[in-house]
């Protein structure tokens, strides 16, 4: 397409952003300068998770933490427990070193600048150009999922994703406005969420409807065209859910997880490890010796890779008998740092 038409594309989208866009707590009004911290922090906060979840925690973070000073010079712990639920814990260890590193290295300001900014620990491409562009109006290609969606149907782009990744991202680096580009980048994103969505796209409302290849050659729903992915495996463990009678009332036994591989440093309540298939040695960890009374439905908890079912047991031990691990009192069981597969857990057993 001509220069022109690129120019009338840029236009239309950001007089539909100028009318349309959804109010974001990490957003600037108009006429405001954005913060690059809220901005790098809600960024790193919506991958793989909804703007809705975000929201709530986009706000305690900043009403705790409000600058990015203040978030390195908290302690890790605080952190994770802050973050407890967003999922994907390696996230929450790297907005603390990214936040050490820019406290340190950087003056304590996020470098306007896309290399500098990918340099930095937990920011990969997208991240980088959407702070980039959000946060310092520098015209960078920001692409995610959304914007993969709406490129491609406006493009008709009938490779399969994620082989067609390089041409999506050849046909967003065109689009990208050297005005504006980070409402540009935003609107794509409210555009793909908003009216460009996965199923029943709104055409009839779209400003770009009377461009859109995909929508004149009638395939705009079927785009992007992914290529199948295999089905998740399910694993299998067994959560030992196990009570005392402590000085504080009824306590139950947590440890933490270890620092690498699947929710890092996160607090659980003590399982087998979770393995494809039925194991039979799953009770060669329970933390103790007692009779254990299994729940009537296991706790099922998706994760990217893998579909997790957990059979939870239930015992109880005397006060002076000897375990690893700590024991929590089960009324305040909010203040630590719980994965969402144990918060489940905890639902399922605290009765
Ligand atoms: N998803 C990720 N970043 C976003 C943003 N800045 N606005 C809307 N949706 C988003």
């Amino acid at each position: 397409m001509s220069g022109a038409g690129i120019g009338r594309l840029q236009d239309a989208l950001l007089a539909w952003y100028d009318r349309h866009r959804r109010d974001l707590p990490w957003r600037a009004g108009p006429g405001e300068s954005p913060d690059p911290y809220a901005v790098w922090l809600s960024e790193i906060m919506l991958q793989q998770t909804t703007v809705a979840t975000v929201k709530g925690y986009f706000d305690r973070f900043l009403a705790r933490w409000p600058t990015v000073a203040d978030l390195a010079a908290a302690p890790l712990d605080d952190v994770l427990t802050e973050w407890a639920g967003l999922g994907y814990y390696a996230r929450a260890r790297n907005l603390h070193k990214c936040a050490v590193a820019v406290a340190a290295a950087h003056g304590g300001r996020f470098p306007a600048d896309e290399a500098a900014l990918l340099a930095l620990p937990g920011i990969g491409r997208y991240t980088a150009a959407a702070i980039a562009a959000i946060a310092f109006g520098i015209p960078a290609t920001v692409v995610d999922g959304n914007v993969e969606r709406v490129v491609s149907r406006l493009r008709a782009v009938e490779t399969p994703l994620p082989e067609s990744k390089p041409e999506i991202y050849r046909h967003a680096e065109a689009l990208t406005p050297r005005s504006r580009p980070g409402d540009f980048a935003q609107a794509m994103m409210d555009l793909g969420a908003t009216v460009c969505t996965p199923r029943g796209p709104l055409c009839m409302v779209c400003p770009w409807s009377g461009a859109c290849a995909a929508r004149l050659a009638g395939i705009a729903a079927e785009l992007p065209r992914k290529k199948d992915r295999k089905p998740r495996p399910t694993r299998y463990g067994i959560a030992f859910w196990l009570e005392r009678r402590g000085a504080r009332g009824r306590e139950v036994l947590l440890r933490r997880r270890p620092e690498q591989g699947l929710l890092g440093g996160m607090m659980e309540v003590p399982s087998s490890p979770w393995l494809e298939g039925p194991t039979a040695d799953g009770w060669s960890h329970a933390p103790a010796q007692v009779p254990w009374t299994e729940l009537a439905e296991p706790v099922v908890h998706v994760f990217t890779h893998f579909r997790l079912e957990l059979d939870v047991v239930k015992g109880e031990v005397g006060r002076a008998v000897p375990v690893d691990g700590i024991w929590a009192p089960v009324a305040s069981l909010g203040d630590y740092a719980l994965p969402t597969v144990m918060a489940k857990v905890v639902k399922a057993a605290r009765g």
